[in-house]
């Protein structure tokens, strides 16, 4: 089964060709991403309407890319799947829009694809991962702990309470004068840092639901930073390393809270499962290992480019979905908010 996806919910156009083998392996066949980084670093955050006009310009170049690069045509498709939302909508309407064209014209199944499902079931494309995996969701606009148990059947087990932990990485390398995307220079600038120099909270540790929350980190830093400003190179680096072991320790505690609430409610996970563009922090892949091993699991993390947004992830959710018959109409909207939760089938948590 050959699958094209679309991705344009934030600052990536990407497009990708995905396989699906008769034994359920997957194999990516052409995989291109064009960043717009660049064009909204100035401003230290995605400007949707700088994102969803650079998506117009260069999606069908982006798609046409990928189909030379799979040597492949529309008429060999056995469908077409985009990312509906959740994210910014007018990139959202570009790519989805996209999709039903191509699935209108050459006559192929549709599959608007949840960006979070896209995600969640990365690990099943490049590890084969079986059900039930734990997952920790964890990238600019989301922090989740979900139980995923089939492919619609998610539990959310938590969840943060404020800012995402991708969000507050941003805010600090702003908040430090650092570039956008601010998780990369955060971690480059805390590897040279001295962590102990500065006491920050490690807001919600010890708590019994496996839940986040970052705002008082955040502000309790920007204390510090002002306390000690004008900031020296020295300063921002320990500032950084401060910020990030914070955030590891409360990493580490939550998710390892997270998988026993897991096994209290479906039994052991098959895996510990990470995705999201904050899964490139390497301290904190560190310490997912450590607390994988604590609760008797291993961790599967995705390489680099396929934790952070990507075509591949889209166009394998839709492989997943069109072999089990759960495809969309040509009626199916774009969706700025769209739970994890709320994809067809899903469970509902108990109150
Ligand atoms: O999944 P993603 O590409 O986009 C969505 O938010 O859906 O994640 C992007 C986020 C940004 O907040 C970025 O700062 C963060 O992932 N990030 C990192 C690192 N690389 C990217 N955070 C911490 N350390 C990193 N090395
Ligand atoms: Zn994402």
């Amino acid at each position: 089964m050959l699958v094209l996806g679309i991705e344009t919910t934030c600052d990536e156009t990407a497009a990708a060709i995905v396989r699906r083998h008769e034994d359920g392996r997957g194999e990516i066949v052409a995989n291109v991403i064009l960043s717009q980084s660049a064009e909204h670093a100035a401003y230290g955050g995605v400007v949707p309407e700088i994102a969803a006009r650079a998506h117009v310009e260069v999606l069908d170049l982006t798609i046409a890319e990928a189909m030379v690069k799979a040597g492949t045509s529309f008429e060999a498709l056995d469908g077409v799947a985009a990312a509906a939302g959740p994210g910014l909508i007018g990139g959202i309407i570009v790519g989805l829009t996209m999709a039903k064209a191509i699935a209108l014209v050459v006559e192929k199944p549709l599959v608007a694809v949840n960006h979070l499902e896209a995600h969640a079931l990365t690990a099943r494309l490049t590890d084969a991962v079986a059900f039930p995996y734990c997952l920790f969701l964890v990238s600019g606009g989301h922090t989740q702990i979900v139980a995923v148990l089939d492919v619609g059947r998610y539990v959310r087990l938590g969840t943060t309470l404020d800012d995402a932990i991708g969000e507050a990485f941003d805010k600090t390398a702003k908040l430090l004068g650092l570039g956008y995307p601010g998780g990369p220079e955060v971690e480059r600038e805390a590897a040279r840092g001295e962590a102990t120099r500065f006491a920050l909270p490690r807001p919600m540790l010890g708590r019994d639901e496996p839940d986040f929350s970052l705002s008082g980190l955040k502000t309790a830093l920007r204390l510090e930073a002002e306390k000690i400003a004008p900031l020296s190179d020295q300063d921002v680096a320990d500032l950084c390393a401060a910020f990030q072991r914070a955030v590891v320790d409360v990493v580490a505690d939550r998710v390892l809270t997270g998988l026993r609430a897991f096994r209290r409610r479906f039994g052991a996970p098959t895996a510990l499962v990470v995705a999201g563009g904050v899964a490139v922090n390497q301290a904190i892949r560190r310490a997912l290992e450590t607390v994988a091993g604590m609760a008797d699991t291993s961790l599967v993390a995705p390489p680099a480019e396929l934790c952070t947004d990507n075509g591949a992830m889209i166009a394998w959710a839709g492989a997943e979905r069109i072999f089990r018959g759960m495809t969309d109409t040509l009626a199916a909207s774009p969706r700025a908010r769209w739970p994890l939760e709320e994809t067809l089938a899903a469970e509902k948590a108990p109150a």
